[in-house]
């Protein structure tokens, strides 16, 4: 089991990667030919930087368009981003100067209970496209699957830090060992086997579905543009090099 779940790690990570890569690669090089910021938009690249960073960070978009939605899609992602920073100290050497700040009683108590707060989240997004009839309209199998996928993960995850705890010092050291190929036995335990393998498939479906929006939102033309057609005229590199940007304006 330790050696399937050691190769599954190394296959899975790799399709992220390289996907996750490519994905990014085609992103940068797709053009924009116009200029579309949604408005009222920021008129200088700094006031982009800072349009971008509550969005990324505070969804302020959505924020304006559904409350509801705003709410879970929040408490998800804020939950997400604790937890991660918890599970840091399954791959972090304690000699590692960031040891203190991962290692504290506030960080792990944070994430510890931050689990639940996600899945809160989760579930409320489950609701709202079971229930909220034009919301279902547009749902297709992979959104039901993708949020039972990561809900699973979080319920296995919350299973072991307050019900049935590992060994995690044994988890920390087969994490480890996979770093350098000195593969270590992983902890026996049901929960930590579902955590693991569905992370692994989580990692191989992330660069062929929509939790692409995540590297996206730095790509939105609608978001990443600076409002000044007036003052600098538009013209994609695509069209630079095709020889359309003479000055009779084609
Ligand atoms: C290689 C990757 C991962 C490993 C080794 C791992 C391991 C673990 C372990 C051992 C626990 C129990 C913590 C404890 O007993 O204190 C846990 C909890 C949890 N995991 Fe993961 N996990 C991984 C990835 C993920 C991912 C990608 C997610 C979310 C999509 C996730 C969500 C959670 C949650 C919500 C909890 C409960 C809160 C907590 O104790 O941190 N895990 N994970």
């Amino acid at each position: 089991m330790s050696y399937l779940f050691a190769i599954l790690f190394y296959v899975s990570l790799g399709i992220f990667a390289v996907g996750l890569a490519l994905k990014i690669r085609q992103y940068w090089n797709t053009p924009a030919p116009l200029k579309i910021p949604t408005t009222p938009a920021p008129t200088t690249q700094a006031g982009v930087v800072f349009r971008m960073f509550r969005e990324v960070v505070f969804f302020e978009s959505l924020f304006r368009a559904a409350k509801w939605t705003w709410i879970f899609g929040w408490m998800f992602h804020l939950g997400l981003a604790l937890a991660f920073v918890r599970h840091l100290r399954y791959v972090v050497s304690s000699d590692a100067f960031v040891w203190p700040l991962i290692n504290n009683w506030l960080v792990q108590f944070a994430g510890q209970y931050a689990s639940l707060m996600m899945l809160v989240g989760l579930l409320g997004l489950l609701g709202r496209r079971i229930l909220v009839d034009r919301v279902r309209y547009i749902s297709a199998p992979s959104d039901y699957l993708m949020l039972i996928l990561i809900i699973i993960i979080t319920v296995s995850g919350i299973m072991m830090s307050f019900v049935a705890p590992i060994d995690i010092v044994g988890l920390k050291a087969f994490m480890t060992g996979l770093m350098v190929l000195d593969w270590q036995e992983l902890p026996s335990s049901v929960f930590l086997i579902i955590h693991l393998g569905l992370v692994a498939v989580l990692a191989i479906i992330f660069p062929f579905s929509k939790l692409l929006h995540a590297p996206g939102v730095f790509f939105s033309p609608t978001r990443n543009q600076v409002d000044n057609p007036r003052e600098k005229r538009h013209i994609s590199d695509w069209a630079k090099n095709s020889g359309l940007d003479s000055a009779d304006g084609v």
